[in-house]
């Protein structure tokens, strides 16, 4: 045993040397360059500031190829940024039948005025060659016994576990009088978990095209925790910048959002994809540190931009 453990290890080091398992968001070590005064980050998570601070480029072009890059116009404080369409992502997050159909959800009015951007945006984003990421709940039965008891207890009914998550949630009537049997609540293939409305026939194009892809969470955030799906996605696509909307704008959108923000990305918040139930000043905070952390956008300017750039940004 002790004349092969060297082997091994010998072994281990050649064949690690074969891995370049460096990326724009994970890697640990980099240049930071004080010098240049454009330059915000390091050699491979990096910023360039431009038009005296106004313009940020986000396309890390020094380092990864670039392909069209497009100038988007912002709402915050941040008022322009250059993406690259290769990464850079829209993520759908939880415009589900359970939080946005009339009858399940009669007070989600503003995550319903989010569907028609979000439509716009689908289309905006996948004419200009960038990914669409449908970032939605779907509880499988490993989920149900890690799920800690705030999260039973929030998603009951009742204050027991018989009416939370994966739990029957029986019959609906559509207003045609079609019966729906909504499934399991927010469990993974249940009807209550598909996209509301003209979202799930996007999304079943979406994915059939594969221009889209599909990602169920377990909790608000998409991107918690050491590592998810998505997560692992962003990181071997080299994704660095998240366009994002959804509902509730201050619960999931939020949580992937700040996650996002916390790990690395270039975060977007897209405010009329967007809505919440929860009370104005929910709302208020989300765009408040959104913009903070990240750019504020409006579908009209981006995809507005989108349309122009079709060639790239001419600067
Ligand atoms: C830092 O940036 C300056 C100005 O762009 C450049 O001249 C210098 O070579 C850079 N240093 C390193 C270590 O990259
Ligand atoms: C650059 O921005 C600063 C701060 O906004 C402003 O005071 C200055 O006039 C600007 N410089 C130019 C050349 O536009
Ligand atoms: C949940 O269990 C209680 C008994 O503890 C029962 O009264 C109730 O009907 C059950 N609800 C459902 C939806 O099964
Ligand atoms: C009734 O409405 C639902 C939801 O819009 C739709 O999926 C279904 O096809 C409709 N059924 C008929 C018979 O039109
Ligand atoms: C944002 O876009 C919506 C359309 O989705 C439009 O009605 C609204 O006026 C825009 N908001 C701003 C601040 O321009």
């Amino acid at each position: 045993m002790r004349l092969i453990l060297p082997a091994q290890a010998l072994l281990a080091f050649a064949t690690a040397q074969l891995y370049d398992a460096s990326n724009s968001l994970t890697a640990l070590v980099g240049t930071a360059n004080y010098t240049d005064p454009s330059l915000i980050g390091n050699y491979y998570n990096y910023w360039k500031l431009k038009n005296n601070n106004t313009l940020y480029d986000l396309t890390r072009a020094d380092r990864l190829p670039v392909t069209s890059p497009k100038l988007i116009p912002m709402l915050g404080s941040r008022k322009e940024a250059l993406i690259e369409p290769s990464r850079t992502a829209l993520v759908i997050i939880d415009m589900q039948n359970f939080f946005l159909h009339p009858l399940l959800a009669p007070h989600a009015t503003n995550g319903r005025k989010a569907v028609q951007p979000t439509l716009d945006m689908i289309r905006a984003f996948r004419a200009a060659g960038m990914k669409v990421l449908w970032v939605n709940w779907g509880i499988d039965a490993f989920d149900l016994v890690t799920l800690p008891p705030s999260f039973l207890e929030g998603f009951s009914s009742n204050h027991q576990m018989n009416t939370s998550f994966c739990t029957e949630m029986g019959e609906l009537q559509e207003s045609n009088g079609t019966t729906v049997d909504m499934g399991k609540l927010l469990c993974r293939g249940s009807w209550n978990a598909r996209p509301w409305g003209p979202l799930a026939p996007a999304l079943d194009e979406g994915l059939a095209a594969g221009t889209d892809l599909y990602f169920n969470k377990n909790r608000l955030s998409g991107l918690w925790g050491a590592q998810t799906p998505l997560g692992l996605y962003l990181q071997e696509s080299q994704t660095t910048s998240l366009f994002l909307g959804g509902v509730n704008s201050d619960q999931c959108v939020w949580g992937n959002l700040i996650d996002a923000y916390f790990k690395g990305f270039d975060t977007v918040y897209v405010e009329d994809m967007s809505g919440t139930s929860s009370p104005w000043y929910a709302e208020e905070m989300v765009r408040y540190n959104a913009d903070g952390d990240g750019f504020l956008a409006n579908s009209t300017y981006v995809i507005d931009a989108l349309n122009k750039q079709k060639g790239g940004y001419q600067g």
